[in-house]
């Protein structure tokens, strides 16, 4: 046996046993007649005292003094307590050491590149250079292994509930989830392209035509998309679909599902049902899809207040667009802040909504006579002012933020972001980890989106996606689409979307009239989907999923922020991989058996 316990084991209990242990060497201290060396594995640290006047301890002394950092060793020898004063609570096996009387170097190393120690701050370009030392950070090894028990939960709960888990082509065609594919060229046919799935998503629906009834897969998706924190060009979903379903029968065994992930993983009761709330109503009161609800500071609609106001930009927020839609002005107030917030704050925040295509941001502070202090206070008559302090509650010493733009995805996205940072900077959001999770359901998205540009709707999830039955009609007659509502839902938790999914399309009128209004014509949505209509044509039952994104949901379980910290091998913002050095180039024979040519990048 090549060893008898791991380094995380060896208690008091095992006093005076002779075992014998294998790792890597986290330190080593000499202190002139010892010679002591933490050794380290997945299970935890032990420490080896290396003792010359240990009975046949001399030669394993001598080779101990050739032992550096990350040394890979075998020691055997007997566990005995640590001397009085020396033990350590601080590590579980802290009590005891092990006297090495026969050690064996199995493999020497280089010094890495940087101390393999948690406390040590390093650039992480070189710990994704050398990500396999990264991961032996017992912090690392943690989150793979969170990550690991929350999919075993996963599987165990979906397997008990009659899912059965298939596996589907990587080698593919364009999927459509709205994002640029990654295409790998076909050297058996020339001139032709696999898409990389950016989901499963016509796949699942198959399964169902197939009669599967209830599919899950752990599934890798990749889209080329611009990364973020919590965005990879390559990531995982808990994929899932099933048949003969509607929300209220569906909600529920997901519910279970991730209600069993804290309890097995975090050992914390999560209460279900889950919290719903309509998609207007998170927009309407916190600017965002993905709300975090566990603070305040809710948007309010002040519109109706300013419809006769002589200031221009608000005049040209609520003037209604050749399609009849008109902005809005909406505000937060944030309660007893008005001297907390200096100009350059102020300037800050403004600058933050200009990302969001805000033009501007009104700041308003109420002071001790209740007069209202602002840039744009002269264009505001004393009816205004009045309906103002009436409306908002305002008091002396609020200071009152707003955004008025002719598009209301501006006024949202832009002040919903204010809202965050505001929280952020007022510590009004639990930190990762504090607190209750807050699960919420958001339900009812709208089913298109009309594109100034393209003059045409798009589908706001997927062309697949139902319409609610209530709005069939309406649907297949193309009235009021701007008001069409789906069967679409996301679950949102603490302000992150961890899952999104709906009720599929499974009538061909329907489909039909979604094309239309997608100005796809029979013939285009042939090209594009046409394997996939044909199949819906022989016997489609109602269907609908969800998509789960692992690498979110293990963030949050592991209390990390960016999701790299959860991903083995993960890439970087500009989509390198900087161990591998991958993308690289390729021979120019490979080019030619692919019949590529290159051509130089635009500038
Ligand atoms: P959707 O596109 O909403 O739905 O994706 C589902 C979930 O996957 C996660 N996610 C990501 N995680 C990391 N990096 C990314 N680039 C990334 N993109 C998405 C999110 C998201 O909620 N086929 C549909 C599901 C369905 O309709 O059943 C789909 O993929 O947590
Ligand atoms: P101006 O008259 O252009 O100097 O603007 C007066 C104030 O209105 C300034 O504080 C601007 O930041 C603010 N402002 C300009 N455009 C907007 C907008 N779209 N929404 C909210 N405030 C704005």
């Amino acid at each position: 046996m090549i060893r008898s316990h791991t380094c995380g084991e060896l208690r008091s209990q095992h006093l005076g046993q002779e075992v014998t242990l294998c790792g890597w060497v986290a330190k080593r201290r000499d202190h002139g007649g010892l010679v002591f060396a933490d050794l380290r594995d997945r299970y935890g640290l032990t420490q080896i005292v290396f003792d010359p006047a240990l009975a046949g301890g001399g030669q394993a002394h001598e080779l101990a003094g050739r032992i550096r950092g990350e040394f890979v060793l075998w020691c055997r020898g007997k566990v005995r307590h640590r001397p009085e004063g020396m033990t350590n609570p601080k590590m579980t096996t802290g009590e005891i050491e092990v006297a090495c009387t026969d050690l064996v170097l199995l493999s020497e190393a280089k010094t890495p590149p940087f101390a393999i120690d948690e406390d040590i701050e390093v650039a992480e370009t070189l710990r994704l250079k050398y990500r396999y030392l990264d991961l032996r950070r017992p912090s690392l090894q943690r989150n793979l292994m969170i990550r690991h028990k929350m999919l075993s939960v996963v599987r165990n709960e979906l397997d008990a509930n009659a899912f059965v888990e298939v596996e589907t082509p990587i080698l593919y065609k364009s999927t459509p989830e709205g994002a640029r594919d990654f295409i790998v060229p076909s050297r058996l046919n020339p001139g032709t392209f696999y898409a990389l799935p950016q989901s499963p998503q016509t796949l699942k629906q198959l399964l169902m035509v197939s009669g599967m009834d209830r599919y899950y897969q752990i599934a890798r998706c990749f889209r080329d998309e611009d990364l973020r924190a919590d965005r990879q060009p390559e990531f995982s979903q808990i994929d899932i679909e099933v048949s003969f379903m509607d929300e209220e029968s569906f909600f529920p065994v997901l519910e279970k599902m991730i209600a069993r992930v804290w309890k097995e993983v975090l050992g914390q009761d999560v209460s279900t049902p889950f919290s719903r709330m309509p998609y207007v109503e998170a927009m309407a009161r916190f600017g965002s899809d993905k709300p975090d609800v566990r603070f305040g500071l809710e948007l309010q609609d002040v519109s109706e207040i300013f419809k006769t106001s002589t200031f221009q930009v608000f005049q040209n927020a609520l003037k209604p667009d050749s399609r009849g839609h008109a902005g809005s002005i909406r505000s937060i107030v944030v309660p007893g802040m008005a001297e907390k917030f200096s100009r350059k704050d102020l300037d800050d925040l403004q600058a933050q909504g200009a990302t969001f295509g805000a033009k501007g941001l009104l700041w308003m502070k109420v002071q001790l006579n209740g007069e209202i202090q602002s840039p744009a206070a002269k264009f505001f008559s004393e009816g205004e002012k009045t309906a103002l302090k009436t409306t908002l509650k305002l008091q002396a010493g609020d200071l009152v933020l707003c955004i008025a733009d002719p598009k209301n995805k501006v006024v949202f996205d832009a002040l919903g972001a204010l809202r965050l940072a505001v929280g952020a900077r007022l510590g009004m959001i639990p930190k990762v980890g504090e607190g209750k999770p807050a699960f919420l359901w958001v339900m009812n998205f709208p089913l298109l989106e009309f594109d100034e540009k393209e003059g045409r709707y798009f589908a706001l999830h997927h062309p697949f996606t139902s319409p609610r039955p209530e709005f069939f009609d309406d649907f297949i007659a193309g009235k009021n689409l701007d008001r069409i509502q789906a069967s679409a839902y996301d679950l949102v938790l603490n302000g992150v979307e961890i899952g999104g999914g709906s009720l599929r399309i499974y009538r061909s009128d329907v489909q039909a009239a979604m094309f239309q209004h997608l100005g796809l014509s029979h013939d285009e949505a042939h090209e594009k989907f046409g394997f996939f209509l044909e199949a819906l044509q022989y016997g489609t039952p109602p269907h609908g999923g969800i998509a789960f994104g692992i690498d979110r949901l293990a963030a949050i379980l592991c209390n990390v922020g960016p999701i790299r910290d959860v991903m083995a091998f993960p890439k970087t913002q500009r989509g390198h991989c900087l161990m591998s050095e991958s993308p690289s180039h390729v021979t120019s024979d490979q080019l030619v058996e692919l019949g590529i040519t290159l051509v130089r990048p635009k500038e």
